[in-house]
């Protein structure tokens, strides 16, 4: 479940490239992504949703933004468009990536609960798509900044379905109480549709979802469908206005462990999905809409890896008589902070060579002060893990560089690309003085 492949002589290689090279020739800590793995998987969801919603097939279109949050850089962005993929921004900064990277404002959707003037004005100054607005204030504001840029802006409502999924409490995001969307049930969502249609600077584009993150059952991305498409008949009947666009969000789940069930395919996501929506409007009556997702980490996750070097080795007694093995390593919760914040499971392998030796019982640790800085909880290593090792942690490409922190000050590591048999670097390490020159005191 690495990505990787094993060389001859034992050591791990990403895309080809060897990664004892690459550790000596750009450090550690250090994320390796996979290029082609990327575009593969963008062309997998491209492809799956394409072919499942033509007009043959009864329904209308699809479309695929890669969600910039799981792992944004001006390389990505360039890789992901080239398969036929738009974006989904969040912030400015993610927007403007992007924008360097020349995806199309058209290309580009922008999230937010809490857009600042600026963020919205630059969404309207190069066009975006879409602007996913998220609170009733947001509907009023987006339409004074585009009236005043003398353009109309594209926008879409983001809708609490009441739908609840996703792992983790802090990325469910369709049940009531939490900070994200317009509710269904309590009718802000319809409120902030006719507000919209009520608005000459304002074009209604369509009605978003997002249920949550790190899904593998797709019952609830089923259940918000048909729970937005009715939103959108009702919407029809009342006002005259058929959205032709409905947006079903990301969140789609991957493998971090052995232990974890297969995720769905993008041509399993793809034909539930369909059948569903094709069911829904049958039975509700207007036409499908174009369908639209934004899947961030299984576009990301899996094709890409954190390479560490292994410090201070120390077995720990337990209970009971058993040892656990401490194995340390160069980075920690810095550059990974999903085991500390969400308790998530990650695997580890021995990159640099092939070991003969048992087995032991290994919890990998970061260098970070404090005891829950783990970056694998439990992992079976072979019990001659010594310092001087690389250790390769899969499933990283996600929510990885993306959320890593310059935590007791340590330098965020770089991002590198493999591809036929070498690496090049895309987000170059961050050095102690990139982080000391903020200090202005
Ligand atoms: N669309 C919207 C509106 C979202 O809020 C998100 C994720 C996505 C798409 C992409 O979801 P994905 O396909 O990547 O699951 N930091 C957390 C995940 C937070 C996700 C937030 N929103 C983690 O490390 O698990």
């Amino acid at each position: 479940s690495t990505g990787a492949t094993r060389t001859d002589d034992g050591a791990l290689a990403v895309a080809g490239a060897d990664l004892r090279a690459v550790a000596a020739e750009h450090g550690t800590p250090a994320y390796v992504v996979d290029e082609q793995d990327v575009r593969a998987r963008s062309r997998a969801f491209a492809t799956a949703f394409g072919e499942a919603f033509t007009t043959e097939a009864g329904l209308a279109g699809a479309d695929v933004y890669y969600a910039g949050k799981a792992f944004l850089s001006v390389a990505v962005a360039r890789w992901v468009h080239e398969e036929g993929l738009g974006i989904d921004a969040s912030t400015a900064g993610e927007l403007a990536v992007a924008l360097r990277a020349g995806v199309p404002g058209e290309a580009i959707g922008l999230h937010g609960n809490n857009k600042s003037d600026d963020e919205l004005r630059t969404a309207v100054d190069h066009g975006v798509g879409r602007i996913v607005v998220d609170s009733l204030p947001e509907v009023e504001r987006v339409a004074a900044i585009a009236a005043e840029a003398g353009s109309v802006a594209q926008v879409m409502v983001r809708v609490t379905t009441g739908v609840h999924a996703g792992g983790h409490e802090f990325i469910a995001t369709a049940h009531e109480d939490q900070k994200f969307g317009l509710s269904l049930a309590a009718g802000t969502a319809r409120k902030a549709v006719d507000e919209i249609l009520a608005a000459d600077s304002l074009e209604l584009v369509g009605l978003h979802s997002h249920i949550g993150s790190q899904i593998l059952d797709l019952a609830g991305f089923e259940a918000a469908a048909r729970a937005v498409l009715r939103l959108r008949a009702e919407i029809a009947d009342a006002t005259g206005h058929l959205m032709p666009e409905v947006d079903l969000g990301g969140g789609y789940g991957i493998r971090y462990t052995d232990e974890d069930a297969l995720p769905p395919t993008p041509d399993q996501i793809a034909e539930r999905l369909a059948t569903v929506v094709r069911a829904a409007c049958a039975e509700l009556g207007p036409r499908p809409p174009r369908i639209s997702i934004e899947p961030g980490r299984s576009v990301v996750g899996p094709a890409g890896l954190t390479l560490y070097t292994v410090g201070t080795v120390k077995d720990v007694a337990l209970d009971g008589g058993a040892t656990r093995a401490y194995v340390s390593v160069d980075g920690g919760m810095s550059d990974n902070i999903r085991p500390a914040l969400y308790g998530a499971a990650y695997t580890a392998a021995l990159a640099n060579r092939r070991s003969a030796a048992p087995d032991v019982t290994a919890r990998v640790v970061g260098k970070h002060c404090e005891s829950g800085d783990i970056v694998v909880h439990d992992v079976a290593l072979p019990g001659d893990v010594h310092a001087g090792d690389l250790l390769a942690v899969p499933a990283t490409g996600a929510y990885g560089r993306s959320m890593a922190s310059t935590y007791n000050l340590v330098p965020r590591p770089p991002v590198l690309a493999a591809s036929d048999g070498s690496v090049r670097v895309i987000v170059r390490r961050e050095t102690l003085e990139d982080v000391l020159g903020l200090d202005v005191g």
